[in-house]
């Protein structure tokens, strides 16, 4: 393989200057091509703004984070997770009328179609509950065919409605089928985080009752994961559903990017990585593997491409972490190590000099594993939450006067132009 040579050219081009409301302007490149022949390079998106959106900001340096103008920390303490919902959905907070046809339409959406019971089925036991999710959520688009028009302005609201009230529903006949356990019904009088924790450890045999610090720290969670920019799993449903894709296969893919380690799949490794650490003398040694570049192992829940001060998540989380543990009467040790590790690496020059703070990651996974939730499970509780901002991004896009398809460019270092040599000759 040969690799592309960098040199040091210098080219001068007028470009316009594009401002939002609030951060860093843009130089707009759209012409750049046309007029000049070239593209530009910048992978992994480091300085390129991908679209418009006027959903999320966020500032990495000052640790902000608002939803549609809201700091991140006035909705996680004041708002519910449907109220935002329906902010990033459309914009505004719901009055209050709003809010109960909102309640009254998500109650109507809860239930799956019942033969996606006998879809779940195909599925091994022991499959990771993620690998179902991706294959369940794209296959709403062969169960709800009235949801599928994206030109459809009602169609798509619909799409996006039944998406939120379902996903809990799904997630947890995810988890229930690998527990092999019976599959429980949504129940109505509860609200979104009542009713997730009553699918998830409600058994035929015994009631159970959500207690109310575990469902506003359950709701919490989905508050601090709604949504989070222009992310790589919300770039990958943007461009999945910049070709005119259904939203449902859209969100699977969302939920396919999600998986990953370096995003959603970061809350499950920590947890995994607090258990290979094991006690709070091998913390050290471990960081000192973090900080050697040859050993491939990263201190999983610290940093962040965006956040390089800290992330306003986490804080929120930390609180809510303690007050769980005391609810659950947990005294877990993996607590002590997690918080040993943060001490550590936050006066380790190394991950001051890098900028490495603990991200939302960090604390979320502590927290469900006091609620009793299973680590393969955490990843799934993300793109529960995660859906309404995969969805809102989708409606934006869609929603834009003369919308295209997304298609990136390349910068080219393979073989030059050559002739096919015939097999015998080879
Ligand atoms: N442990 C040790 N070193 C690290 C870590 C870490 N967790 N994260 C970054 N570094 C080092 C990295 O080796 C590099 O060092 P150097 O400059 O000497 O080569 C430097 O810090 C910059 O790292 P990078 O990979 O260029 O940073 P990035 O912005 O591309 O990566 C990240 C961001 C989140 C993928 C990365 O910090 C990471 O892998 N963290 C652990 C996984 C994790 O917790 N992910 C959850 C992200 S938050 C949830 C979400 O929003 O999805």
């Amino acid at each position: 393989m040969t690799t592309a040579q960098q040199e040091k050219r210098t080219m001068s081009v007028t470009l316009p200057v594009m401002s939002g409301t609030t951060g860093p302007d843009v130089l707009d490149v759209r012409s750049l091509y046309k007029d000049t022949g070239n593209f530009t390079f910048d992978p992994g998106f480091m300085s390129t703004a991908s679209c418009e959106s006027a959903i999320t900001f966020i500032d990495g340096d000052q640790g902000i984070l608002l939803y549609r103008g809201y700091p991140i920390e006035q909705l996680a303490n004041a708002s519910t997770y449907l109220e935002v919902c329906h902010l990033l959905m459309h914009g505004e907070l719901p009055s209050k009328t709003e809010m109960e046809e909102l309640n009254k339409t998500y109650r109507n959406h809860t239930m799956v179609h019942e033969q996606m019971r006998a879809f779940f089925s195909g599925f091994r036991r022991d499959a990771h509950p993620m690998a179902v999710m991706v294959a369940v959520v794209g296959a709403l688009s062969a169960f709800y065919h009235d949801s599928l028009d994206i030109n459809d302005p009602k169609q798509r609201e619909l799409a996006a409605y039944r998406m939120v009230a379902k996903m809990p529903t799904l997630a947890a006949m995810a988890y229930k089928y690998t527990a092999g356990q019976p599959f429980v019904y949504p129940k109505n009088s509860f609200s979104y985080a009542e009713n997730f924790l009553h699918m998830m450890f409600s058994l035929p045999t015994e009631e159970y009752t959500p207690s109310p610090i575990i469902a506003r720290a359950m709701d919490q969670i989905f508050i601090l994961h709604a949504d989070h920019e222009q992310n790589a799993s919300t770039s990958t449903v943007r461009l999945a559903g910049s070709s005119g894709a259904n939203p449902f296969a859209c969100v699977a893919s969302g939920i396919a990017s999600l998986w990953g380690p370096a995003h959603g799949g970061a809350n499950q490794a920590v947890l995994e990585m607090l258990e290979e650490i094991g006690s709070v003398e091998n913390i050290p040694a471990f960081i000192e593997k973090a900080k050697d570049k040859t050993s491939n192992v990263r201190l999983m829940g610290f940093g962040h491409r965006v956040y390089k001060n800290f992330d306003p998540r986490a804080k929120i989380l930390r609180d809510r972490c303690h007050e769980v543990l005391k609810e659950m009467g947990k005294e877990d040790p993996m607590l002590d190590i997690a918080m040993e590790l943060e001490r550590i690496a936050l006066s380790d020059q190394y991950f001051i000099d890098r900028k490495l703070y603990p991200n939302v990651d960090f604390y979320s996974g502590i927290i469900m594993k006091a609620i009793g939730i299973p680590v393969s499970m955490f990843t799934v509780i993300f793109a529960m939450s995660r859906t309404v901002g995969w969805i809102s991004h989708w409606l934006e896009m869609i929603g834009e006067p003369g919308q295209r398809i997304g298609r990136p460019r390349q910068l080219y270092i393979g073989k030059p132009q050559r002739d096919y040599v015939p097999a015998a000759k080879r």
